[in-house]
């Protein structure tokens, strides 16, 4: 899947919901998720985040790894 990283932590744009056609972008208290199952990786969420937060899941630098893991764990408790 693709994942959203800190850059969107207290920013929560909100465009990125707009491009996904299966609807998996889901808010959260300070961030936007990517749910990790429902996501097709069509990525057409990827170029429109102002902020360039949303990754493919393999391309994530080592410094935001830990978001991988946490755009799983909020929908599967950890
Ligand atoms: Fe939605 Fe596509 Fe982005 Fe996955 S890659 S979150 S399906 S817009
Ligand atoms: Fe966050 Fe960017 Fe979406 S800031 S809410 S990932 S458009």
């Amino acid at each position: 899947p693709l994942v959203i990283t800190s850059a969107c932590i207290d920013v929560k744009d909100g465009i990125c919901t707009t491009s996904c056609p299966v609807d998996c972008i889901y808010e959260g208290e300070r961030m936007f998720y990517i749910h990790p199952v429902e996501c097709i990786e069509c990525g057409m969420c990827e170029s429109i985040c102002p902020v360039d937060a949303i990754r493919y899941a393999d391309e994530v630098s080592e410094a935001e790894q830990e978001f991988v893991r946490i755009n799983n764990d909020v929908f599967y408790d950890a």
